[in-house]
């Protein structure tokens, strides 16, 4: 008897820690005591419209994992109610939360509140919850807990190019499901670039017949072979006006406003490939880039495009050409944004082109530099016409702009201090922290990509540099370029952890980052996507290893990001496990065929990925 009480005890104490495993970690939280049981009988209240739409939400949960769906009526033990007297402390994406052993109550000021607060209330039930089918034996419980949470900032995103490679309808629907679970709400569709424009244009039907195709290359992006003469280009796809209207409303229905990109005047090859005549070289033997190697880069954002991708600003046709794009979105889309891009735009085509220098001439400009400026203001007017507001990546400021265009920073956050000291509005997502592109772990292991950014770095992130006025740091997003993504399942990979990272960021208090809690949440997480059949990477448990040399000697430094993990390694050609050396103390990488093969353990259990280095690719990373 006296051991069941304790086991009884045991099970609510852990059933409550589960309250603490939300992310992102809630502004509020109180364990409170019991638990709330949800079986059969078990009744979900939602007086209006709104409410019932949230309620009906997790019904369909419950039908899916438990096989069960409980009734809905305006009150029941589960209770979703919109606010009649406002809470202001809450906003209009916060909600409060209190579960105990009789009832769950969850309240805010707008549906998205209620959204939100349905998205804590899944990750306070046992994670088979996120089943796609029935699971048994499970005791569908509520931990008793108190919640008051609203959102640090109204801009989350997530970015999604969906030009390097085309994800089809249902894979844009699961990278919005991921993402709402973790509470963002704004999904940026970067939906044209040089390697595929996506979105129909039913006024430029060229567009989509012939910039949404590419040919079909295996290899290395950036390496590929040239399309041939002749080739058939048939690898791609694109958005028509209906899916586009379906993904919409979507997104709308989980709280979540889609930020749409068409990126001009550079990353335009797609387009001239359809309308070779709106750039200064007019080549009509452009094609849609399947990842050759088209541009030169020499670092500190300084590039030359071998083939020309850009829009030419002295051609009145363009303005044309973008006053339909523009138009067709505005109608599409309800964002009071339009991104214009505006990054990396390489300007040697205009700069020896004779319209461009005669615009130069006629404007009084000195710099080529002001014909983007140009270019920018025209494409603002085409946007304040519908209605629409501007925002570019950080390049936009580098050519003058106007007083109302946001600002995009990604060259780090340089270009978002400037934005916010000369007043505009500023979107945080600088590659240092936010480029979810980017190799996660080792990179002898890791798919191959340029850079890195691990997960630790991703979390260290403060949207508000110190010099600036918050007020014009609307948020941030995390960016996954798709270059080397192929699947959407990969994206996941890409996307998360890093961006449970992102969700604290941009949703919790300020100050209460805390590394050891943030990892013990991702680790329940890993659970829950599991489930889900979500994907995600687990590089947090590889060994971070740097090479040096010192002495004249090649040495190695091996650590973890994640605590409590044990390192392992060995240099005598032997497969390690938690029997080889531990690693203590700088390791000393004897002259000799040696190579180096770590591996990293959890309290005995194997948790790492093998990484193996050469002495060669170690005198590499040190530098010789
Ligand atoms: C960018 O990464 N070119 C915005």
């Amino acid at each position: 008897m006296k051991r069941n009480i304790v086991l009884l005890l045991l099970s609510i104490l852990t059933c409550n820690a589960f309250a603490q495993n939300i992310i992102p970690k809630p502004v509020e939280i109180e364990s409170l005591a019991g638990v709330f049981k949800i079986t059969k009988a078990t009744t979900i209240g939602a007086g209006d419209e709104e409410s019932r739409k949230i309620a009906a939400m997790l019904a369909a949960k419950l039908k899916n994992a438990a096989g069960f769906a409980p009734a809905i009526n305006k009150t029941g033990a589960i209770q979703f109610s919109i606010n009649t007297t406002p809470n202001n402390k809450i906003g209009n994406e916060g909600y409060t939360l209190l579960a105990h052993s009789t009832g769950v109550k969850i309240a805010a000021n707008k549906p998205a509140g209620l959204f939100y607060g349905l998205q804590s209330l899944l990750q306070l039930l046992p994670k088979e919850i996120e089943s796609k089918t029935v699971v048994k034996n499970v005791r569908w419980t509520i931990p008793g807990v108190k919640i008051t949470d609203y959102p640090r900032f109204g801009w989350r995103g997530l970015m999604l190019d969906v030009s390097r490679h085309f994800f089809p309808k249902e894979d844009v629907k699961r990278y919005i499901d991921d993402m709402v679970r973790y509470k963002f709400n704004t999904l940026h569709w970067h939906l044209t670039d040089d390697n595929g424009w996506r979105i129909e244009i039913k006024s430029l039907p060229k567009l989509t017949e012939v910039g949404a195709w590419r040919v079909e290359r295996a290899g290395r992006f950036g390496d590929r072979k040239e399309p041939q003469e002749g080739e058939p280009a048939t690898y791609g796809g694109f958005y028509t006006q209906d899916d586009i209207r379906e993904i919409i409303k979507y997104a709308a229905d989980r709280g979540v406003t889609i930020l749409p990109e068409v990126d001009v005047p550079g990353h335009s090859m797609a387009a001239l490939a359809a309308y070779p005549e709106l750039s200064c070289s007019k080549n009509p033997k452009t094609k849609v880039n399947p990842g050759t190697n088209f541009a030169e880069w020499y670092g500190d954002g300084k590039f030359r495009m071998f083939i020309d991708n850009t829009l030419n600003p002295s051609d009145e046709k363009v303005y044309d050409f973008l006053d339909k794009v523009f138009t067709e979105m505005a109608a599409l889309f309800p964002n009071k944004y339009i991104h214009v891009g505006g990054d990396e735009c390489y300007k040697g085509f205009w700069e020896k082109d004779p319209g461009c220098q005669a615009l130069m001439k006629k404007m009084g400009m000195t710099h080529v530099e002001e014909l983007q400026g140009y270019f920018m203001k025209r494409v603002e007017k085409i946007l304040n016409a519908q209605g629409k507001q501007l925002l570019g990546w950080d390049e936009i400021l580098e050519g003058g702009i106007s007083p109302t265009a946001t600002v995009m920073s990604w060259r780090g956050v340089k270009g978002g201090i400037e934005a916010a000291k000369m007043k505009h509005n500023v979107v945080m997502t600088p590659t240092t922290f936010a480029y979810l592109d980017y190799m996660q772990g080792d990179a002898s292991i890791e798919p191959p990509i340029y850079a890195s950014l691990r997960l630790s770095k991703t979390y260290s992130f403060e949207p508000v540099p110190d010099e600036v006025d918050a007020k014009y740091i609307l948020g941030g997003q995390g960016n996954l370029w798709t270059e080397q993504i192929p699947t959407i399942r990969y994206a996941e990979y890409m996307t998360y952890p890093r961006a449970w990272a992102l969700s604290d960021i941009y949703w919790s208090a300020k100050g209460s980052k805390d590394w050891a809690n943030f990892t013990k949440r991702m680790e329940a997480h890993f659970d829950r996507a599991d489930v889900a059949e979500m994907g995600y990477s687990k590089a947090v448990y590889d060994a971070i290893v740097n090479a040096s040399i010192k002495d004249g000697k090649l040495m190695v430094e091996l650590a973890s990001e994640m605590p409590e993990i044990d390192i392992y390694y060995t240099t005598d050609d032997t497969m390690p496990d938690n029997f080889s050396k531990k690693y203590t103390e700088p390791i000393e990488i004897a002259d000799a065929q040696v190579t180096l093969r770590i591996v990293t353990y959890k309290k005995k259990t194997a948790i790492g990925h093998l990484i193996t280095l050469k002495r060669e690719d170690l005198l590499k990373r040190a530098g010789k």
